[in-house]
């Protein structure tokens, strides 16, 4: 209803009820940009880094999109996505349901429960062909007893307004095309189009204290002062040196 429509970048909007993965699903199927497959539920959900993303039917948004940037975007830049993704949702989830969302570098979704910061959603960004499937999965009326892993919130335990998946669902679509169109029309350049500026603006990693893995079994640890124009965590380490990390590094916020 309003969302796939003439010239509107969603072209296709599909609900199932169960599948393994929506991302796994929309990767296979190829086909054209804009597609949005929805799941009420998933038995195989993926995160980032090859972890699982697990989650009672219904009580979330599971859904991918399908994204092809074109040969106006270098695909040095593509790796934006899941970055636009998490300011796209987060912006959406703020003004819909009225809990602040900021983002854990790169791409949780962190809403506040009980004064903690809580993981209540994810992005995963997966690469097929010349396309980006982006995969978002929300917690959304999930109570304290139904949760993942304890360190785990839901937008119902932030005190969300509106609990709906439907009108949710639509903001962050809507948000995501916004963002997505503008991106694109600056060519991917994250400053031309005030991405970096809000990524920043949104991020909750930045001003901490923070240890990465690195490959190799290497540790930095440092304070998160940057994102740089590729996307990455710049940390600035006890010797005054700056080094970025990327999103293949596992980072944990320190206490
Ligand atoms: C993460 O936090 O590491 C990312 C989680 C991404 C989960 C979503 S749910 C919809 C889509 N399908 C998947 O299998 N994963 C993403």
């Amino acid at each position: 209803r309003g969302l796939v429509r003439p010239g509107g970048l969603w072209t296709s909007l599909d609900v199932v009820q169960r599948t393994g993965s929506t991302n796994t699903d929309l990767a296979g199927s190829g086909g054209d940009e804009g597609a949005v497959l929805v799941a009420e539920e998933q038995s195989a959900g993926r995160g980032r880094l090859d972890r699982t993303w697990t989650a009672p039917p219904r009580s979330g948004l599971f859904f991918s999109v399908r994204l092809t940037p074109g040969p106006g975007v270098p695909a040095g830049r593509w790796g934006w996505l899941p970055l636009l993704a998490g300011v796209a949702t987060a912006t959406a989830l703020s003004r819909a349901a009225g809990v602040d969302t900021a983002l854990k570098w790169p791409n949780d979704l962190l809403v506040t429960v009980d004064g903690a910061e809580r993981k209540t959603g994810g992005i995963l960004a997966e690469r097929a062909g010349d396309s980006v499937v982006v995969g978002i999965g929300l917690n959304v009326s999930l109570r304290a007893d139904e949760l993942p892993v304890p360190a785990a919130g839901s937008l119902a335990l932030a005190g969300a307004k509106v609990l709906d998946r439907d009108p949710l669902l639509r903001a962050v679509l809507r948000s995501l095309e916004e963002w997505y169109e503008s991106w694109r029309a600056a060519g991917g350049d994250p400053a031309g189009c005030r991405l970096q500026e809000a990524y920043t603006a949104g991020c909750a990693t930045l001003g901490r204290s923070v240890r990465a893995e690195l490959p190799g079994g290497r540790e930095l640890v440092g304070e998160a002062v940057a994102v740089d124009g590729d996307g990455r965590l710049v940390l600035a380490t006890a010797d005054g040196v700056q080094e970025p990390v990327g999103a293949g590094d596992i980072v944990h916020l320190r206490p």
